[in-house]
C-alpha cells in the first residue's frame, strides 16, 4: 500500500518535472521580439502577425511617427492588441518627429485614418506611460542578448535609444529592419519611405555595430497578396481575420492603382523573417545611407565590391593608389520564397489556422 503511494508521488513529480522542461525548452525557443511601428496598414498586419505566431514573444510595441502622427499610430497600435485581446503587451510612444527632418505623414499610402478605411472598436488597453525609446533601453537590460528589435517604421526611435544609451547596442540579439532598398525607393527613384523620413536616424542605427538584417524594397515589392488570397483570409471568419482582410484588401486596390500586380505588405515581411530567417536569401553587404544628397537623400547605397577607392591628396590634384577594404554592417535580403511567406501569413491571419501564443503567464 504504502509502497503504491510512493510510485504514485514519484510519478507525479516526474510528470511535473516532464511539463517544466518541456515549458522552459518553449521559452528558450520563444524568441523575445520589441516592434518599433508606425501603424499604418502594413504595420497593422505585421503586429497581428507576430502576435499571432508561436515562434515570437511581443514584449513592447513602440510607436514612431511615420506613415501617421505619433499620436494616431499610438491609437491604431492599442486598437489592434486589444482586437487580438493583448493588453498585456506594453503599447508606448515614441517620438513626434524625425531627428533632423520635417516630418513626412501619408495619407495617401494608409487611407482615413492610416489603417486603410478599416474600422476598429475603441480600444480597451491603456497605453504605457514611459516614452518609447526608454522601453527599448529597459527590456535590452532587462533581456541582454534575447531582445530581437523588429523596426518597421522611421529609425528615429532606434537612434534615440542608441544615443540616450549606447550600451545597449552589444546587447541587442539582432535588428531587422523594413528598410530601404538596393534597387530603387518608392518615395522617389532613389529612396524607400522609412529611411527617406529620417535618414539621419537610419544611418545611426546602420552604423551602430549591432547584427542588422535589412528587409527592404528588392524583397517586399516582390511578394505580393492577391485578392484571391484576402478573400481566403475573410472567408475564415473572426473579428481580426475580417480587419486583417479589410486592410489587406485596401493594399491590393492601391497597389494595383499604382502598376503592381497585388498588395505590398512590406511590414509583415519583416516580422517574417523573425519567424523563419530561411524565407529570405542574405547577402553581407556594406550600406550607407545618403543624409544629405539633393536626389538620393535617404537612399541605401550598397558598396557591391566591399571596396572603396584609397584617394591620395596631392596639393593640386587627387590620386587613387589602391583599393580600402569595407566591412559589411548588414545582412541584406536580396531574394524571398515569397509563395512560402504569403502561405504563412494566410494561415497565421486566417480565424481558424491561427496559433495564438506568447501571451504572457
Ligand atoms: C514602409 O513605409 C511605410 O509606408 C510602410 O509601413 C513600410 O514600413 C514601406 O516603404
Ligand atoms: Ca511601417
Amino acid at each position: 500500500m504504502k509502497m503504491a503511494g510512493s510510485v504514485k508521488i514519484f510519478g507525479l513529480c516526474a510528470l511535473l518535472l516532464l511539463l517544466g522542461t518541456a515549458r522552459a525548452a518553449q521559452a528558450q525557443s520563444t524568441e523575445r521580439v520589441i516592434i518599433d511601428t508606425d501603424p499604418g496598414t502594413d504595420d497593422a498586419l505585421a503586429i497581428l502577425l507576430a502576435l499571432r505566431s508561436p515562434e515570437l514573444r511581443v514584449e513592447a510595441l513602440t510607436v514612431v511617427a511615420g506613415n501617421v502622427m505619433a499620436s494616431v499610430g499610438l491609437d491604431n497600435a492599442l486598437k489592434v492588441v486589444s482586437l487580438a485581446r493583448r493588453c498585456d503587451v506594453p503599447v508606448a510612444e515614441g517620438a513626434q518627429r524625425p531627428l533632423h527632418a520635417k516630418l513626412n505623414i501619408e495619407p495617401f499610402w494608409n487611407g482615413p485614418g492610416g489603417l486603410g478605411g478599416a474600422e476598429l472598436p475603441p480600444s480597451s488597453c491603456k497605453p504605457d506611460p514611459r516614452f518609447g525609446p526608454d522601453v527599448i533601453i529597459e527590456l535590452v537590460h532587462e533581456y541582454p542578448h534575447e531582445i530581437t528589435i523588429i523596426g518597421v517604421g522611421p529609425e528615429t526611435n532606434l537612434a534615440l535609444a542608441i544615443l540616450k544609451d549606447p550600451t545597449i547596442v552589444p546587447l541587442v540579439k539582432r535588428v531587422i529592419l523594413m528598410a530601404g532598398s538596393i534597387s530603387g525607393g518608392n518615395v522617389n527613384g532613389a529612396a524607400e519611405f522609412n529611411v527617406y523620413c529620417d535618414p539621419d536616424a537610419a544611418d545611426l542605427v546602420f552604423r551602430a555595430g549591432w547584427p542588422v538584417t535589412m528587409v527592404g524594397l528588392d524583397v517586399t515589392e516582390i511578394t505580393l497578396i492577391s485578392s484571391a488570397q484576402v478573400d481566403e483570409i475573410e472567408r475564415s471568419g473572426g473579428a481580426e481575420a475580417k480587419f486583417a482582410a479589410a486592410v489587406a484588401r485596401f493594399q491590393v486596390g492601391l497597389y494595383q492603382g499604382t502598376g503592381f500586380s497585388g498588395g505590398a505588405i512590406h511590414d509583415a515581411l519583416a516580422v517574417g523573417v523573425a519567424i523563419d530567417p530561411t524565407f529570405v536569401k542574405l547577402r553581407a553587404l556594406h550600406i550607407d545611407v545618403e543624409t544629405e544628397g539633393r536626389i538620393a537623400r535617404g537612399e541605401t547605397v550598397a558598396n557591391r565590391l566591399g571596396t572603396v577607392d584609397h584617394v591620395v591628396d596631392k596639393g593640386d590634384h587627387l590620386e587613387t593608389v589602391g583599393v580600402d577594404q569595407v566591412k559589411p554592417n548588414a545582412q541584406v535580403a536580396v531574394g524571398i520564397d515569397s509563395e512560402r511567406f504569403l502561405k504563412l501569413f494566410i494561415t497565421r491571419l486566417s480565424g481558424s489556422g491561427a496559433a495564438i501564443a506568447g501571451s504572457k503567464p
